[in-house]
């Protein structure tokens, strides 16, 4: 039984993602990123990843650097990526240094993350993580990162499209909710930032994937201000997902359809593969070399 309640539980929440929800969801990115990678040729000293999950980007660009700095709460997800990652290492020639024991709003108080980042990174990516920080954050998050970043170097961070079945979906609950657009705005409108310091692109890529139906169930009722709110009024600390989701499901199945997201019926034991269909945004920004 798990609460979710801090980061870290919804962390160990994650480990019923399926791997192939996390492969399509990188796989894009892996490969545009390759591409580019592999043209500029040469290899690149730092790669910094926040939240890497499965870890389906990370161990295919691994090749292109030196160094992986990769910082993952869930230890289900640090432990098989780091026996992955460390198999080719030698032969693939980087190092890799991962930290599971902070989160990345905390980056500028940990000596041993500061050291590790102190020559700059190169490319930093961030896939469906920015849900994990309190809205707050975000803003210092974004400018430590730029910050860190290399002459040159490029931050990816992937979020759901605003303007999307599932955007519209977040904003039956959340009518305020803003994914890629709050970062995206971060960047164009920042006081300190001009375009000669940056250049920022935007890739939207259709995305249709397959996931259990009492995945996206947990996930979806997690963002929303009702389940917010419920869970810090009351007993929420005490239910475990499977019990949340089954108290729910049913509010959740009506908004998905409503949102035109899914339209199939919502199965009797939550465990039914369900496919839906989205826009997902890679914000790319890339510091003046
Ligand atoms: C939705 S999953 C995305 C995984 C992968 N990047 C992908 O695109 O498939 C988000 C990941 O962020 C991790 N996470 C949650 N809070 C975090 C934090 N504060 N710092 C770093 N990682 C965090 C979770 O454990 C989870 O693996």
């Amino acid at each position: 039984m798990f609460k979710i309640k801090a980061p870290i539980d919804f962390a160990t929440y994650a480990k019923h993602f399926t791997y192939e929800t996390s492969q399509r969801r990188s796989q894009y990115l892996r490969e545009r990123l390759s591409d580019r990678l592999a043209q500029e040729g040469e290899k690149k000293s730092t790669y910094l990843e926040v939240g890497f999950g499965p870890g389906a980007t990370v161990c295919d660009l691994s090749r292109y650097f030196e160094k992986l700095i990769l910082v993952e709460p869930n230890s289900f997800y640090v432990k098989d990526v780091k026996r992955r990652l460390d198999k080719e290492a030698k032969s693939l020639g980087y190092t890799t240094h991962i930290f599971e024991d902070f989160f990345c709003d905390r980056f500028y108080q940990q000596d041993k993350f500061r050291q590790q980042i102190k020559d700059g990174v190169d490319l930093f990516v961030a896939s469906q993580f920015f849900w994990y920080l309190h809205p707050d954050k975000w803003s210092t998050v974004l400018d430590q990162v730029y910050t860190s970043l290399s002459a040159g170097g490029t931050m990816v961070i992937t979020m759901t499209s605003d303007d999307s079945t599932s955007g519209n979906f977040y904003r039956r609950f959340e009518p305020e909710v803003q994914m890629a657009n709050h970062i995206i705005e971060h960047f164009e409108t920042h006081p300190d930032l001009t375009t000669d310091q940056l250049k920022l692109e935007v890739w939207r890529e259709p995305l249709s994937f397959t996931d259990k139906e009492s995945v996206l169930v947990d996930l979806f009722l997690f963002y929303s201000k009702s389940v917010v709110e419920t869970f810090s009024n009351t007993e929420m600390s005490n239910l475990s997902l499977k019990e949340f989701s089954e108290r729910y499901r049913h509010i959740v199945a009506e908004e998905f359809q409503k949102a035109g997201f899914y339209t199939g019926d919502f199965s009797e034991d939550g465990e039914e593969l369900i496919e839906y269909q989205t826009t997902q945004c890679h914000i790319v920004v890339k510091k003046a070399g």
